[in-house]
């Protein structure tokens, strides 16, 4: 088989208008020469975390966006763009997948190329992790307009289902998907490195658990455990079986 005439194909495409248009002579210019891959593999890993970059930066873009139509009360266009970020924070879950299909040893190899970087210097994410801090400021000020209205108010004492409380479902999901990321990543290195080895920047078990474990809008999940436990007050923890069958 010629493998190199297949390479030059893949490397260096014609460029007709669609070509030009989307610069896909740069962005295939992105990865490693295939003559200089450590391992087969090493396609693929520069591919995933590429792709990741431009989800990121994509989503970072969305959520400026996002802050600037809750400043002006465009609440439909809050929903529908965080409903693009959403998906966009799912693809980035379900990718990792891809990675899973390398084996351990020639991820080793892959390591050898990496210097002293690591995930943690990713720029994308970097910018992802400055955002909550804003869409929390911007919710406060436009939807809770700074004391008016409460999270209990929206989901409990006043709940209608409004804009506020779409808003803020759209938060939580936002946070959720952060946080499913950060786990998802750690069984990515289950299976690769193994959690438990020392890394590139010494022992990541202890720092990826923590960052997993960091819930960006705690007051939007602390108000399902003050409901909960307010129900249990009202309706009392132990309740009469329906069955009339004990399960104990
Ligand atoms: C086999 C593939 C991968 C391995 C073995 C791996 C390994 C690691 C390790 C060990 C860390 C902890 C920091 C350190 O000690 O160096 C880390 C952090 C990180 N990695 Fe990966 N990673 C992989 C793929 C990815 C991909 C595809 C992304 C896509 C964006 C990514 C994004 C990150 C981020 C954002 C962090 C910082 C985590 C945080 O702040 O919670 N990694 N990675």
């Amino acid at each position: 088989m010629q493998k190199d005439k297949y390479y030059r194909m893949i490397e260096s495409p014609d460029m007709l208008d669609y070509g030009v248009y989307l610069q896909c002579d740069k962005l295939l210019d992105c990865q490693k020469a295939i003559k200089d891959l450590a391992t087969a593999d090493e396609m693929q890993f520069q591919i995933i975390h590429q792709v990741e970059e431009l989800w990121m930066k994509l989503i970072c873009f969305t959520l400026v966006d996002i802050l600037d139509y809750m400043e002006n009360q465009s609440h439909h266009r809050v929903i529908t763009l965080f409903s693009r970020v959403h998906k966009l924070q799912r693809m980035m879950v379900d990718q990792l997948d891809v990675l899973e299909t390398m084996s351990p040893k020639e991820y080793q190899q892959i390591r050898l190329q990496l210097g002293n970087g690591s995930g943690q210097e990713s720029p994308g994410f970097r910018m992802l992790l400055k955002m909550p801090n804003d869409l929390w400021a911007h919710f406060t000020q436009y939807y809770l307009e700074n004391g008016k209205y409460s999270i209990e108010s929206i989901y409990d004492d006043e709940y209608i289902h409004d804009h506020k409380y779409a808003v803020a479902e759209a938060l939580i999901e936002f946070d959720e998907q952060l946080q499913l990321f950060r786990w998802r990543h750690m069984f990515l290195i289950h299976r690769s490195i193994g959690l438990g080895s020392a890394s590139l920047k010494g022992r990541p078990v202890d720092l990826l658990q923590k960052g997993a474990a960091k819930r960006f809008f705690p007051e939007l999940w602390d108000i399902r455990c003050a409901m909960t436990d307010k129900w249990s007050v009202e309706y009392g923890k132990v309740r009469p079986s329906i069955s009339g069958k004990s399960n104990t």
